[in-house]
């Protein structure tokens, strides 16, 4: 490695006078033994990697099968999003409102300044500027995260845009930027052994929506420590979109294109580990030759009225940061293909030959690996004692550019106009594979009371029906019913508004097996989607909304009987009727911020069911 230079510490890369003073009154506090100024260069990836690979946080993959490519293995502690230890610290209790954590923000600050006093003893602090969406789009916004973790300025120089071009656009005028403060929370003492996966058992994820400010402590994983994903891209964001009218949303952008060559945009809404990712980059099925599936974004949108009234989204990010297992050449080629190379993986297993492995990526499991703990794994083991290879919120971090499917618009500033907004959840029963709400406000309500089973995406308990807004329950970073206002106002400013679509590729049978297929086959829905935003299809009116007659739907290639159709689009009265009650307590929590548009929609839903 004696010829990767290290290239730009300690030379401060800004001019900005705000920013240099906040690094400077940063180290003080946190004390780190070295500042890096990130340039974002590909000299400077090299040279960190190469660094972690030496103290023990990456392992280099077998540069044949995996060019470009490392693995990590985080802490037992630290494997998902900490919805627990996630505030919201607004100035007023009530502008976080019920579903968020909140704590007195000056109370925090207190109790963060004591947890980041010396929090980066031992450890260099490195200066990453990064920009969420295109540097030259209206839309995008700028944050300059200082942390303690190579491994996370790895990682997002992935995720985002980062290094010099953003310290230029920073220097210009001076422009305000997002901080973000991170320590994985674990001081070096001289001579003391660092450990592959440095973090602290006490984890805060912390969110100052006034003043635009993020403090993250004691995690280095995904969303708690890529502080540009959902705690800028979201969090922060739906603030600054609530204030300027625009939304931020946890949504996968993909563009329909037709054999004739007619292309549709839609973002859908699934909650965390619900299918975006695999949605945004489908392969059309047997029957669908000729179509195909364009990738704008797999997790979240921007969303804004162009100046004809039209909604135009992008995708703030320019990587995936993808569930691994279940992702296979089967269920997802593109995938695959975009985490080939030049992708970090984290907690999947690690094959004898210096590859990766998870379940589900092959039919056939290796006869041995090293799982996402360091342990000795075979499907033996597995059998007996149910081991897994990988954690099930193992991740690849991939270029975004790789993805064969990716859209010719990607990174197109101004996005890309969307025709409909789809929400999704996990639901075992009750919910129908497709149905469309009436109007927008009915959608509006159909994304207000959905819900989802938990997933490994977070800690804490699996599998349990919660409601969760629009995706966004762990995400919204004010008073969830302000939210849904907000969503009701947007109307305002549309001369056109997207058709609003509910979706349920989860429901099981009497058995448990779902009872529909998935993945590409998700296209034979969308396609009804796009006919019904295009006028072409006619649906029946039901008590829930519109939905397709089976022979609406184009089956070629599937033989899909009309008995399991039926069965899949079942509406059951006393399952719904429960369904509304549970609407009712959603409604109780939020009810002093709630806009009567809900109520009104949930007494239409009652009187029709
Ligand atoms: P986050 O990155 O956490 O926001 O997740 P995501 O919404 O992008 O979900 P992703 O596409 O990674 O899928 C999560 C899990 O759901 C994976 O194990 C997939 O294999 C599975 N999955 C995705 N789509 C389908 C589908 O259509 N049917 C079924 N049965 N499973 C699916
Ligand atoms: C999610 O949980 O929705 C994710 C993964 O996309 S994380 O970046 O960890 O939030
Ligand atoms: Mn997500």
């Amino acid at each position: 490695m004696g010829t990767l230079k290290q290239t730009s510490s300690p030379v401060s890369l800004t001019t900005n006078k705000h920013l240099l003073k906040w690094v400077e009154k940063t180290a003080d506090m946190t004390k780190p033994a070295a500042i890096h100024w990130v340039d974002g260069s590909q000299e400077e990836y090299d040279w960190l990697c190469s660094q972690m690979v030496e103290s023990g946080t990456l392992v280099k993959l077998n540069q044949k099968l995996w060019p470009g490519c490392y693995y990590a293995r985080s802490h037992a502690n630290d494997v998902a999003r900490v919805e627990d230890r996630t505030f919201i610290c607004s100035l007023a209790k009530d502008n976080a409102g019920p579903t968020n954590n909140w704590e007195n923000p000056f109370v925090m600050r207190k109790k963060l300044r004591a947890l980041f006093d010396g929090s980066m003893r031992g450890r260099t602090m490195y200066v990453l500027p990064f920009c969420m969406g295109p540097l030259d789009s209206p839309v995008a916004q700028i944050g300059v995260q200082l942390t303690d973790s190579p491994y996370v300025v790895a990682n997002m120089r992935i995720m985002a845009r980062i290094g010099l071009p953003v310290f230029r656009e920073i220097d210009k005028d001076e422009k305000r930027v997002v901080a973000c403060l991170h320590s994985v929370g674990a001081p070096l003492e001289p001579g003391q052994q660092d450990v592959p996966w440095p973090c602290n058992p006490e984890k805060y994820i912390v969110h100052f929506p006034e003043t635009r400010e993020i403090w993250s402590y004691g995690s280095g994983y995904g969303g708690n420590a890529l502080l540009g994903k959902k705690c800028l891209g979201l969090r922060i964001a739906s603030n600054i979109a609530h204030d300027e009218g625009w939304m931020a949303e946890h949504m996968t952008i993909v563009g329909v294109e037709d054999p004739k060559g007619e292309k549709t945009y839609v973002a859908a809404a699934f909650p965390s580990s619900c299918g975006k990712t695999n949605f945004a980059m489908m392969i059309p099925p047997k029957g669908f030759e000729g179509w195909k599936i364009w990738t704008v974004g797999d997790d979240i949108a921007w969303i804004r009225p162009d100046e004809h009234g039209h909604l135009r989204a992008i995708n703030p990010e320019t990587g995936f940061f993808g569930v691994a297992p279940g992702t296979s050449v089967k269920t997802n080629p593109n995938a695959m293909a975009a985490l080939s190379k030049n992708t970090i993986f984290t907690n999947v297993a690690l094959t004898p030959e210096g590859g990766v492995w998870w379940e589900g990526m092959t039919d056939a499991p290796p006869d041995e690996c090293l799982d996402w703990q360091g342990k000795r794994w075979t499907p033996q083991i597995a059998k007996e004692t149910g081991a897994k290879a990988a954690h099930p919120n193992a991740r690849f971090t991939a270029p975004a550019a790789q993805c064969p499917t990716i859209d010719a618009a990607w990174q197109d500033p101004e996005g890309v106009p969307i025709s409909a907004i789809i929400f999704g959840g996990r639901r075992a029963a009750t919910i129908p594979l497709i149905y469309q709400a009436f109007n927008w406000s009915a959608g509006v309500y159909m994304g207000a009371t959905m819900a989802s089973e938990t997933t490994a995406a977070a800690t804490g308990q699996l599998n349990k029906v919660r409601r969760d807004p629009m995706a966004m329950l762990p995400f919204c970073g004010y008073h969830m019913g302000d939210y849904f206002r907000h969503w009701i106002k947007m109307q305002r400013s549309l001369t056109a508004t997207p058709r609003i679509f509910h979706v349920n590729w989860f429901r099981r049978d009497a058995e448990g097996k779902f009872l529909w297929p998935g993945y590409g086959e998700n296209l034979r829905v969308l396609k009804w989607i796009v006919d019904r935003v295009r006028g072409r299809a006619l649906g029946q009116e039901t008590r829930i909304g519109w939905t397709p007659h089976y022979k609406d739907i184009e089956w070629k290639g599937l033989g899909f009987p009309e008995e399991k159709f039926k069965e899949l689009q079942a509406v059951d009265k006393a399952a719904w009727r429960a369904e509304v009650m549970a609407h009712e307590e959603l409604f109780i929590e939020l009810h002093s911020h709630l806009p009567p548009e809900m109520i009104y929609e949930r007494e239409l839903l009652i009187c029709r069911l």
